[in-house]
């Protein structure tokens, strides 16, 4: 390097600016602020986890449930703090609570500086600048073909890497709010993913998780989702192919084969069932029957061997009686699931379920919630001791959170494992006795 190159360099090392994000909602999120990063990145931003170096600070957020946009409100007014002294700083958010909240952050609320939708990240390092000029910038339209096919993704070097494949939904089930904030279901180009894994398999990563809000309703020109992992998994064997998530509708006999044949495509589905109750299931629009479901569920079983499964329920959809609630218990039950995620139904502005009212008063979706936690909880405690005794295949992942002297890892069907350190190196794979389980957790030592 020349001295007046070096020098050119060093100034600029100087004025890259930083910024910062935080992250909620889901995992389509993680992803978006990947590509945030990368788009910031060709703008010449770097990336840092210090609040107090950063010159740019964005909260991506999740507009799914009421108190989800709480926290999201909370970190907004601490940043809007951070800003008094530091005035330079800029102040944006981004995701799902910038799409469902537009007309608020234009009209009324002046908290940020900077409000883009997940359809404008491009336009991303353009309003930072207008922004930098003291110009507010909002970008909230939503767009039937934006998938960021071609931006690379600022990822954190590791194992384990997430890839959007699709964005949007087009389902319209009755109380959510993503068809309004990520707009219409589209599909990215089915030899870029290929492509992306070809390339992260080289990198060394040893997972990838494709995404989407209805991952199982990919779609490019003759090719389904089963076509797609199947090519996946092809490029290379020794990587794991996890996908997220999954509706009951999309789920093809011809994806379950998919699966079942291919050793590394995890044996693992989450098929959200949100409720047991048909006439809930209609008033929600999922298009299904506890019935129809649950043949799915046998179909699933009877394909894929020691396949696990978990789901998402809402307790207190409008008009939901204690009957309804007792199908979902049952169906709960009936499937023998080995994981919920399970939610207090928060009515969304502009849904259709909106109109119906919020008929069950909270206390009693609280009390319902926690039936289905403990039942829940129980279930998967069964389903866990199970594995007591077997020996299971592990992507050794880390340091556990508890202790350094204990590592963790998960297995295909997405339990996770604790064993001694042991010298193990993340990213390898190792075989793990169980011997001892809690109900989301197994403990165990490594099979010589
Ligand atoms: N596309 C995925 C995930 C959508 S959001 C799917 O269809 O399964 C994740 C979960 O949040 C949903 O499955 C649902 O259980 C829950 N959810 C969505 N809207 C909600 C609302 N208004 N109140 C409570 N839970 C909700
Ligand atoms: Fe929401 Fe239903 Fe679409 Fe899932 S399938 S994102 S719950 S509308
Ligand atoms: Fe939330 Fe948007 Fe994901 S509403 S669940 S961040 S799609």
């Amino acid at each position: 390097m020349s001295l007046t190159k070096f020098h050119y360099f060093c100034a600029e090392m100087e004025t890259a600016r930083r910024v910062y994000i935080e992250t909620y909602g889901c995992q389509m999120n993680v992803a978006d602020t990947e590509l945030v990063l990368g788009i910031m990145h060709g703008a010449g931003y770097e990336k840092t986890d210090t609040l107090a170096d950063a010159d740019v600070v964005f909260v991506n957020t999740c507009a799914v449930r009421e108190n989800a946009e709480q926290r999201a409100f909370s970190r907004m007014v601490d940043f809007r703090k951070h800003k008094q002294s530091k005035p330079v700083l800029v102040v944006g958010v981004l995701g799902c609570m910038a799409e469902r909240l537009r007309r608020r952050f234009l009209e009324s609320d002046r908290s940020v500086d900077v409000v883009v939708g997940p359809d404008e990240y491009r336009m991303l390092p353009a309003l930072v600048e207008g922004a930098m000029a003291g110009e507010r910038g909002v970008a909230v339209r939503l767009s039937r073909v934006e998938n960021y096919d071609d931006v690379v993704p600022l990822r954190t070097e590791g194992i384990s890497a997430w890839i959007p494949i699709m964005r949007g939904c087009d389902k319209f089930c009755t109380f959510c709010v993503v068809p309004f904030t990520r707009g219409r279901e589209r599909s990215r180009a089915f030899q870029g993913i290929v492509n992306e894994v070809r390339q992260l398999a080289e990198r060394g990563f040893k997972e990838v998780t494709l995404l989407g809000q209805n991952v199982n309703s990919y779609r490019d020109g003759e090719k389904d989702f089963a076509d797609l992992l199947t090519a996946v998994a092809e490029v290379d064997r020794t990587m794991r192919i996890r996908f997220t998530t999954s509706h009951p509708q999309d789920m093809s006999d011809k994806l379950i084969g998919v699966i079942a044949t291919h050793a590394n495509v995890c044996n693992y589905i989450h098929l959200p069932v949100q409720s047991g109750s048909d006439r809930i299931l209609e008033l929600m629009n999922r298009s299904y029957t506890a019935d129809a479901y649950l043949a799915l569920v046998e179909r699933i079983r009877r394909m894929i061997a020691g396949v696990s499964l978990s789901t998402d329920i809402i307790s207190g959809f409008p008009t939901e009686t204690d009957e309804d609630h007792r199908q979902t218990i049952e169906l709960i039950r009936a499937v023998g699931y080995d994981g919920a995620f399970t939610f207090k139904y928060s009515p969304r502005e502009n849904t259709k379920a909106w109109k119906m009212g919020d008929s069950v008063p909270e206390q009693l979706k609280a009390e319902r919630l926690n039936e289905i936690i403990e039942v829940q909880r129980a279930i998967s405690l069964r389903k866990n001791k199970q594995e007591i005794g077997r020996t299971v295949e592990v992507l050794v992942e880390g340091q556990s959170r508890k202790s350094a002297l204990e590592f963790c890892g998960r297995t295909g069907t997405n339990k996770m494992v604790i064993f001694p350190q042991n010298g193990f190196v993340a990213g390898r794979y190792i075989h793990v006795t169980i011997e001892r389980a809690n109900s989301a957790t197994l403990f165990g030592r490594h099979a010589e």
